[in-house]
């Protein structure tokens, strides 16, 4: 493989770990805090799990070219880093800050992923492939049940305020 290919590859698999290590802090924050959602709360479990593999898979795949995942946080999130800050703010509408920030995040990660497999393909690196490839239905499913739940979120998050009842998560 060229060099440049091979750095392309290798800076792919990093930006693509740190991703997962950034989902990981921000759903686990929220599992935390969430209480009166046990449905998105059920999904962020469930996608952890998840993650937690899809982190193993970069970390194979960054072993096998001999390197390992960089110790800097990289800034890939941008915009959508900012986004998802927003729900660490304490708001009234909490749930439904996350709620649609969780839904950008899924597909940004979709992109990611989409990208990644690309580039394994033009760099020859065939050996990932089966398990990216994996990680991306995880993320198109979590993506799909984010989409799903925001309707019944957002009436659940309607009918508890309505009731004078704790709302915000
Ligand atoms: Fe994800």
């Amino acid at each position: 493989m060229a060099s440049d290919t091979r750095d392309i590859y290798v800076t792919a698999l990093k930006n693509t770990h740190a991703l997962e290590m950034q989902a990981l802090q921000i759903m686990e924050r929220q599992v935390e805090r969430l209480q009166r959602y046990p449905e998105m709360e059920e999904a962020l479990r469930r996608h952890i799990e998840e993650t937690h593999g899809q982190r193993a898979r970069l970390e194979e795949a960054l072993q096998a070219v001999g390197d390992s995942p960089s110790t800097i946080k990289e800034g890939i999130l941008g915009f959508v880093g900012n986004m998802m800050a927003l729900g660490h703010t304490p708001a009234q509408d909490e749930i439904l800050k996350n709620t649609y920030a969780n839904h950008a995040f899924e597909n940004f990660e979709i992109a990611a992923y989409e990208s990644l497999l690309t580039i394994c393909e033009v760099a020859g690196q065939r050996g990932s492939v089966t398990g990216f490839q994996q990680s991306l239905q995880e993320e198109e499913a979590m993506a799909r049940k984010v989409r799903d739940l925001v309707g019944p979120t957002t009436r659940r998050y309607v009918a508890l305020t309505s009731a004078g009842e704790k709302a915000d998560r």
